[in-house]
């Protein structure tokens, strides 16, 4: 029997990029997934990608997850359809890019935490309130956190402050629902392989491969492979844990080209 047969899964930001890797993956291992991304637009076209890649049974909603009505409205949609909800990841996310702290309106880290943060919060506490909790085999709960929680990257303060708190919210919702059987956990990826890497120069995708100890950045798939692992009953006896995929690069002080 395939992994996730008979769970249904919703992926939040499933609609291109890493969440596309996340959702054929559940899809693939035998899922019934709910995917979205933020307007009706982003939603349809990643629809269209993963109909292309051969998961036509994906099923996908606009749903701005910092707006907590369109939050409640998807739910709405899951319950009448499904009934049940299962696994949920919450991926989607505000990059904050470009806004060095010296220039930095304070609505934008307020606009970056609503969509990372808050977005995480209220998906999660509605699929713990409206399924997990009144569903005998539970739910589990899976972010996507970043390894800049631990280590930042420059002119991304909103971004690295968001992941921060994700992974201190991990913590503090994981010990409250433990002991109602529901766990929760994260992946703290590195470097990812996505669009935004098609456009660097090569010696630019060199310098960053140097970077990392194993030589190369996560594929999408690399990530799925522990967003499933994390979702699965493999770690079953996990809960409040940040699990980093980036390649080893939280591991050392300095890249090899400069070490001393
Ligand atoms: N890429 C990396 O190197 C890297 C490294 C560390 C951690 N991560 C984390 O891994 C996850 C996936 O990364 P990624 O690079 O694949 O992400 P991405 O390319 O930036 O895609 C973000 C996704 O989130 C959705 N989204 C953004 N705002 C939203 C909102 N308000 N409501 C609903 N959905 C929203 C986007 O939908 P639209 O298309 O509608 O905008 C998109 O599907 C993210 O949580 C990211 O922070 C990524």
């Amino acid at each position: 029997m395939a992994r996730f047969e008979g769970k249904v899964v919703l992926v939040t930001g499933g609609n291109r990029n890493t969440g596309l890797d996340i959702v054929e993956k559940f899809c693939r291992e035998g899922g019934r997934v709910y995917m979205c991304g933020s307007t009706p637009e982003s939603t349809a076209k990643g629809a269209a990608a993963l109909a292309s890649r051969g998961c036509p049974g994906v099923r996908s909603m606009p749903c701005d997850v910092s707006d907590l009505e369109q939050v409640k409205a998807l739910f709405d949609v899951i319950e009448k359809e499904a009934g049940r909800l299962d696994i949920l990841v919450n991926n989607a996310a505000h990059q904050g890019i470009g806004k060095p702290f010296v220039e930095m309106d304070p609505a934008y880290l307020t606009e970056v935490l609503g969509v990372n943060v808050r977005g995480g919060f209220q998906v999660t506490q509605q699929a713990v309130n409206r399924f997990f909790l009144k569903q005998p085999e539970r739910g589990v709960v899976v972010f996507l956190s970043s390894n800049t929680a631990m280590r930042a990257i420059r002119n991304r303060t909103a971004y690295c402050a968001s992941k921060g708190a994700i992974n201190a919210m991990v913590r503090a919702v994981a010990l409250d629902l433990a002991p109602l059987g529901i766990r929760v956990n994260a992946c703290a990826p590195g470097y990812i392989y996505t669009e935004r890497w098609d456009v660097l120069p090569e010696e630019k995708k060199a310098r960053r491969r140097l970077n990392c100890p194993l030589r190369h950045e996560a594929s999408g798939e690399d990530i799925a492979n522990v967003v499933a692992f994390l979702a699965s009953s493999d770690s079953s006896n996990i809960t409040g844990e940040i699990v980093t995929c980036d390649a080893g690069c939280s591991c050392q002080h300095m890249p090899e080209d400069v070490d001393v």
